[in-house]
């Protein structure tokens, strides 16, 4: 298994802009969506990054007449986090993106076939640092933050670092793993089995709760989380926390992180129009210090999506996460 390089996590200085081909496109889970594209190979591409999607501009599509004013395609590229990628020979890759349909690019997506045809920009984006050099490496997902933890999952094992997925969602049926039957999942979040076969191949064990209690532990990942660590004696300085999903779970994990001094980095969603830093549409609020009113805006899309988690200013969402 190739080792992805993580040792600098700097954007990509050239993103590639390609055509690619759809390999398949199948449903997972209630609204979920797993579309795996063959394109020119994306050497480099880290965990963490994310691909630009737009329909390709060789496609037609019913938007494309003269006086319709519905337009199922979208007309700004969509952000999606990059789930797996493998080389595929020569000179080529497959990608995997997991979808969840809510709006108009992703219900384009729905609708594509085996063999059609979509643009492609990437890799974007920064990707999760791994060179932290701590044995033990959490990764808390939620709803569709649960993308890149799968290529992080892969990362990890790579890098010989002890991997748990904590993974929330809200109904079992909105859970977008394949979920082994035949193994048992900790209701009182304290224990992480192999039940998620994505993780399990990565010989990384899972934590996995349910909103509604229909599976796993009753509640929000952050509770199973806090029992997990309360039970597992895992130093706190031998411990990196990675998080991406709705951006109360991930200010929950980074005040749960703070409170007792554990790495955190947080991946974070905003909209973006180009991807690119031109826009200024996706801005993301960080503590700095030689700022004058001690914060500043990011770019999500340049200097993101991972941050530091003590860095980000989460207004909105029960308060800034003292550090
Ligand atoms: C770095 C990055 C990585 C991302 N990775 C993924 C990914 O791996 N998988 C993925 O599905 N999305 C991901 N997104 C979000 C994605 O870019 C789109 O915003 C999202 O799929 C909605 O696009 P849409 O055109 O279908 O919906 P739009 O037409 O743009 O929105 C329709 C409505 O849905 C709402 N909405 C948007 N997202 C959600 C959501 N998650 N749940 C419920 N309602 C929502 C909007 O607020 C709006 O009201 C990522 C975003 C970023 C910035
Ligand atoms: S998406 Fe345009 S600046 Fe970030």
């Amino acid at each position: 298994m190739p080792v992805m390089n993580h040792s600098n996590c700097e954007p990509s200085i050239h993103p590639r802009l390609i055509d690619a081909t759809v390999i398949a496109n199948t449903l997972i889970c209630r609204e979920h969506f797993r579309i795996t594209f063959e394109c020119a190979d994306m050497t480099g591409a880290r965990a963490g990054q994310f691909v630009h999607l737009a329909p390709a501009r060789s496609a037609s599509h019913p938007s494309d007449t003269i006086g319709t004013n519905w337009s199922p395609v979208p007309l700004l590229r969509r952000a999606f986090s990059i789930a797996g990628l493998v080389a595929a020979a020569p000179d080529r890759c497959h990608i995997d993106v997991i979808y969840r349909v809510v709006g108009t690019a992703t219900r384009w997506m729905a609708s594509l076939r085996v063999g059609d045809s979509l643009s492609v920009m990437g890799p974007l984006g920064n990707c999760f640092p791994l060179s932290t050099g701590k044995r033990h490496a959490w990764m808390v997902a939620g709803g569709v933050g649960l993308p890149p933890m799968l290529w992080l999952a892969e990362a990890l094992r790579g890098a010989d670092r002890d991997g748990i997925a904590f993974v929330g969602a809200r109904s079992r049926d909105l859970l977008a793993l394949t979920v082994d039957r035949n193994v048992p999942v900790s209701i009182d979040g304290t224990r992480a089995s192999p039940a998620a076969r994505e993780f399990a191949r990565h010989e990384v064990p899972v934590v996995i709760s349910t909103d509604d209690g229909t599976f796993g532990f009753a509640g929000r990942i952050g509770g199973a989380l806090r029992a997990y660590f309360a039970a597992a004696g895992v130093p706190a300085d031998d411990l990196v926390v990675y998080t991406c999903g709705p951006e109360a779970m991930m200010a929950d994990a980074a005040r749960f992180c703070a409170e007792r001094g554990i790495e955190c980095h947080v991946c974070m969603e905003r909209a973006m129009a180009c991807g690119t830093g031109t826009c200024q549409s996706c801005v993301v609020a960080v503590h700095e210090p030689s700022a004058v009113d001690g914060w500043r805006y990011e770019l999500c899309c340049t200097q993101g999506p991972v941050f530091d988690a003590g860095r980000v200013i989460w207004s909105g969402v029960g308060g800034a996460v003292q550090h």
